[in-house]
C-alpha cells in the first residue's frame, strides 16, 4: 500500500514524476461559475491534481479557477486529454495545443488519449492509436506534458501500442470502483509499470445506493463517499471523486485518519456490479 498520510502525499510514475495521490474530477461540471469555484474550492480544501479533459467543455473555467486560487503552477498537478475526434498525428498536437490556450499554461502535467479508436468500428485502429500516440510523445519531449498516458484502454489495446511506442503510458485512467475492479486491466497496467487511475471512483453517484457500503461506513464512523475512496487508495488506485459541493469536497479529501481492515476490503471486492460496469471501449461507436 502507497505511504497514506495526506491528499498531497503521491504515487512516483514510470518516468519519476510524483503525482499528488488523489485527483478532482470534472466531468459533468457545467462551464463557467460553477467550474470556477469548485475547482477553487478544491485547491482551497487541500487538493493539487486536477482532471479534466477537452470533452468536458471547462477548460477555461477550470483555468480561471486555477488562477483565481493563487495556487503556484509547479506545486499543481493538471490532467487533460484529447478528445475522439481528435486522432491521428497532425489532429492530436493541434488539440493538446488548443486544450493549453483554454487551460492558460504552457504545459500539463498528464495528457492522456481520452479513448481507444474501438477495434469494432475502425479498419485502421492500431494505426491511428499508433500515430496519435507519437504526436504525445513528442509533446512529451517538447516539455509540453510532464506525462503522458491513455484512459479506457484494453489489454488489446495497450498489447497494439506498445508495438510501436517508444514511451510506455504512465497512467491508464479506467472507471474503477467497488463494482467493477477491472482486474485483467489493472493487472496489465501493474505488470507494465502504468498507474491506475480510478475515474468514477463513487460511480458517478450511484455507490450512495449500496446498503453494504451504508452499513459498513457507518461501523467506520465515516460517510460511504470516504469509505469507498480510502478503498481505491488502500488498493493503490489513484481516485477522482467530483463535486461541485463545497461541504463534499472537503468530505471526499478526508481519508486519512481511519484504515480498512483486510476483511472489509476483501467484503468490498464482492459487490462486483452494484453500481454499473465500465463501458466497453470498443463497442463505442465514436
Ligand atoms: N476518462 C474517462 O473516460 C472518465 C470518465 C468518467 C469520469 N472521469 C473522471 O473521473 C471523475 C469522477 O468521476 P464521475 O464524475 O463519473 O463521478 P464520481 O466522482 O464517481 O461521482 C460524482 C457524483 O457523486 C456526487 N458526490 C460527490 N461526492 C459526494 C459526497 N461526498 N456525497 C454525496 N454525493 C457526492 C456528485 O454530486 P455533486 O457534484 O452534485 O456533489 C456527483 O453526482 C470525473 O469528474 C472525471 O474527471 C473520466
Amino acid at each position: 500500500m502507497a505511504h497514506l498520510t495526506k491528499l498531497t502525499d503521491t504515487y512516483t510514475l514510470s518516468n519519476g514524476v510524483e503525482i499528488p495521490i488523489v485527483g478532482f474530477g470534472t466531468w459533468q461540471t457545467p462551464d463557467g461559475d460553477v467550474a470556477k469555484t469548485s475547482v477553487e474550492a478544491a485547491l482551497a480544501a487541500g487538493y493539487r491534481h486536477i482532471d479534466t479533459a477537452a470533452a468536458y467543455g471547462n477548460e477555461a473555467s477550470v483555468g480561471a479557477g486555477i488562477k483565481a486560487s493563487g495556487v503556484a503552477r509547479e506545486d499543481l498537478f493538471l490532467t487533460t486529454k484529447l478528445w475522439n475526434a481528435d486522432h491521428g498525428y497532425d489532429a492530436a498536437k493541434q488539440a493538446l495545443d488548443l486544450s493549453l490556450r483554454k487551460l492558460g499554461v504552457d504545459y500539463v502535467d498528464l495528457y492522456l488519449i481520452h479513448w481507444p479508436n474501438p477495434a469494432k468500428f475502425r479498419d485502421h485502429w492500431e494505426q491511428v492509436n499508433a500515430d496519435t500516440w507519437r504526436a504525445l510523445e513528442e509533446a512529451y519531449k517538447a516539455g509540453k506534458a510532464r506525462a503522458i498516458g491513455v484512459s479506457n484502454f484494453r489489454p488489446h489495446h495497450l498489447d497494439a501500442l506498445l508495438r510501436t511506442a517508444t514511451i510506455t503510458p504512465m497512467v491508464n485512467q479506467i472507471f474503477l470502483n467497488p463494482s467493477d475492479l477491472q482486474p485483467e486491466v489493472v493487472a496489465y497496467n501493474q505488470a507494465h509499470g502504468i498507474l491506475s487511475e480510478a475515474y468514477s471512483p463513487l460511480g458517478t453517484g450511484k455507490i450512495f445506493d449500496v446498503p453494504a457500503l451504508q452499513k459498513m461506513a457507518a461501523r467506520y464512523d465515516k460517510t460511504v463517499a470516504q469509505l469507498v475512496l480510502r478503498w481505491s487508495l488502500q488498493h493503490d488506485f489513484l481516485p477522482l471523486p467530483k463535486s461541485v459541493h463545497e461541504d463534499r469536497i472537503r468530505e471526499n479529501a478526508a481519508l486519512f485518519d481511519f484504515e480498512l481492515s483486510h476483511h472489509d476490503m476483501a467484503q468490498i471486492d464482492a459487490l462486483h456490479g452494484v453500481a454499473g460496469l465500465a463501458t466497453d471501449p470498443d463497442a463505442t461507436n465514436w
